[in-house]
């Protein structure tokens, strides 16, 4: 029988080292509202991928403005440290930037047996473990979570016939929902957390669409959309 969790707290596309500067104390916030008081057996923690960006790794052309490949992996590593503080058990997402090393290997033609595992190449805490995608349980609802499979809301959803949760797709942030005889399903993306002032991101400013930064948390099988509302200077205003 499958675990029913109280909360499935969520976060994606951090892209470190290239991450909002307000993460941590916007993570905290978060934890302290929806975690505290709560036994960890009803709490479950799930990364839906990109959590480094590999910018200078990357199979698009690289800002000459960065650091390179080796510098910005070190950054990234010193920049995700709070993180493993602040969750050290996790359950994370294969992404495109994620799984760069494994996607770099294949094109040179080397099997992925050949490198360190994820927890390895980011020395992240025993309990981080990494999936293809994931189904979890949380009041009512059961609900597929995958790094970005669809943009178009409620499009995975109604395919898997349940709720589901992606990132990936940095200026979608949304909740919709859709209902059936089998009970009421929900379809979030949940934006990402970069700080999209960060050359990282200039192939993002021709676009009129901006990244929304935020977060969703899941509490008894329902979706809350938490988005960092940003001041003039693309920084956290400080309240949820
Ligand atoms: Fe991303």
């Amino acid at each position: 029988m499958m675990r029913r969790y109280e909360v499935i707290f969520c976060l994606s596309d951090m892209h470190h080292p290239y991450a909002h500067p307000d993460l941590y104390p916007f993570l905290k916030a978060l934890k302290a509202k929806y975690l505290k008081g709560i036994s960890s057996k009803k709490i479950k923690i799930v990364c839906l991928g990109d959590e480094l960006d590999y910018h200078a790794s990357s199979y698009h052309e690289s800002s000459t403005q960065l650091p390179s490949a080796g510098l910005e992996h070190h950054k990234a590593i010193e920049n995700i440290q709070p993180l493993f503080d602040l969750f050290p058990t996790m359950d994370l997402l294969e992404s495109n930037h994620g799984s760069l090393a494994y996607r770099k290997a294949n094109t040179a033609g080397l099997p992925p047996q050949v490198l360190k595992s994820y927890r390895e190449q980011i020395t992240a805490p025993r309990g981080w473990r990494w999936h293809f995608d994931l189904t979890l349980r949380s009041g009512p609802s059961t609900i597929y979570f995958h790094h970005g499979k669809s943009a178009s809301p409620g499009k995975l959803s109604q395919a898997m016939a349940m709720c589901s949760v992606q990132g990936h797709f940095h200026e979608k942030f949304h909740v919709s929902y859709w209902g059936s005889p089998q009970g009421l399903f929900w379809d979030a993306h949940i934006g990402c957390l970069i700080d999209w002032k960060s050359m990282a991101f200039a192939y993002a400013k021709n676009n009129i669409k901006r990244p929304v930064i935020g977060t969703g948390i899941i509490v008894d099988g329902q979706m809350q959309l938490e988005p960092i509302v940003l001041n003039a200077h693309a920084r956290w205003i400080g309240k949820l």
